[in-house]
């Protein structure tokens, strides 16, 4: 059976793109491969943010994997398998300062700040040992992020010439995405859980703020017969939300107006979005039980990663 590895960032609230977009085809995809998921939460400290809003976004998503339903995945974070930042390291020493400079998320993400974290322009290779330690096969990942799987081939394929062969390099498939949803209130671009708030519906908004936040989705000023429907180029607006429903299950059979378009849109992600939350609820009234899902995970995880790491080691000379 391949082996799948999809880990999230904890740097935000989880959000409706990232369920059609990742979340149900990680569920999906527990039927027919080995799969690894978790929170690549040593990745969250690559720009600043408070300890606090860490740990809530932790604790928060760590439930919420497990509250859609990712419960036949071994699950873990990243920061409790010590072998992730050893295989980072030795990773370093074969990557050059030069290929790191090259990626394209990096001076995107660089140019907007002012002092850039050394682990920023270091984040491609621990992405690289996240993949490397457990020979995925598959790695689910967004078009911003295909560079960073074409770089953990190439650092694989460079340490097997320079040590001898220690990792199994397979062809890396990064398999279609989900559904991909549109910001609500700036519907060219991509709904982010760092987005601002109001164009983002987050899995555990409850309906009535959902319904506000359908309500506001910026549209168009066509009102004729035909007004609802979709054209991505002329009206993205309106094109996210009839993409939506249908995702959510609903249909636009019969929708004329733009009013009757978010409320069928809303009833049917308060429908998607109800036994998310009241599963959540469940977990998080015994946070314990997370934990220990989460503390077997990274055992489990340590114990299949382990001889990885101490090959790569012996090979270089350790
Ligand atoms: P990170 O990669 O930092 O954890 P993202 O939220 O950018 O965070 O992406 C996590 C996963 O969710 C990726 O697989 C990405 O493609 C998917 N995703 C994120 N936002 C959307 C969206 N608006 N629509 C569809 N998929 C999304
Ligand atoms: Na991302």
């Amino acid at each position: 059976m391949s082996r799948r590895l999809s880990l999230l960032t904890p740097s935000g609230r989880l959000t409706l793109g990232n369920l059609l977009g990742a979340l149900r085809p990680m569920r999906a995809a527990q039927d027919d491969a080995e799969c690894f998921y978790g929170l690549s939460d040593l990745h969250a400290l690559t720009t600043p943010r408070s300890p606090d809003a860490l740990r809530t976004a932790i604790a928060e998503q760590s439930t919420l994997l497990l509250a859609v339903g990712l419960d036949r995945a071994t699950l873990f974070r990243q920061s409790q398998v010590p072998t992730h930042t050893a295989l980072s390291y030795l990773l370093e020493c074969v990557a050059t300062t030069g290929e790191l400079g090259r990626m394209i998320q990096f001076k995107e993400k660089s140019r907007r700040q002012e002092s850039v974290r050394v682990s920023l322009s270091t984040y491609p290779v621990l992405m690289a040992a996240d993949i490397l330690l457990y020979g995925a096969e598959q790695v689910p990942v967004g078009d911003d992020q295909r560079q960073h799987i074409e770089l953990a081939r190439d650092l694989a394929l460079r340490f097997n010439t320079t040590y001898g062969e220690v990792f199994a390099v397979p062809e890396i498939t990064v398999p279609p995405a989900g559904a991909r949803v549109m910001d609500l209130a700036d519907p060219t671009s991509k709904m982010s859980k760092s987005g601002a708030d109001a164009g983002s519906i987050a899995l555990l908004d409850p309906p009535d703020v959902v319904r506000r936040k359908i309500a506001r989705a910026v549209t168009d000023s066509d009102t004729g017969p035909d007004a609802v429907r979709a054209d991505r180029e002329a009206k993205p607006g309106v094109t996210n939300l009839l993409e939506i429903l249908v995702a959510c299950g609903g249909s636009p059979d019969g929708v004329t107006t733009y009013g009757a378009l978010k409320s069928a849109v809303t009833d049917a992600v308060v429908a998607e979005l109800d036994p998310i939350r009241k599963r959540y609820a469940d977990l998080a009234a015994d946070p314990s039980y997370v934990h220990e899902v989460y503390r077997r995970g990274a055992e489990h995880c340590r114990e299949v990663t382990a001889p990885v790491l101490a090959a790569a080691r012996a090979a270089m000379g350790l």
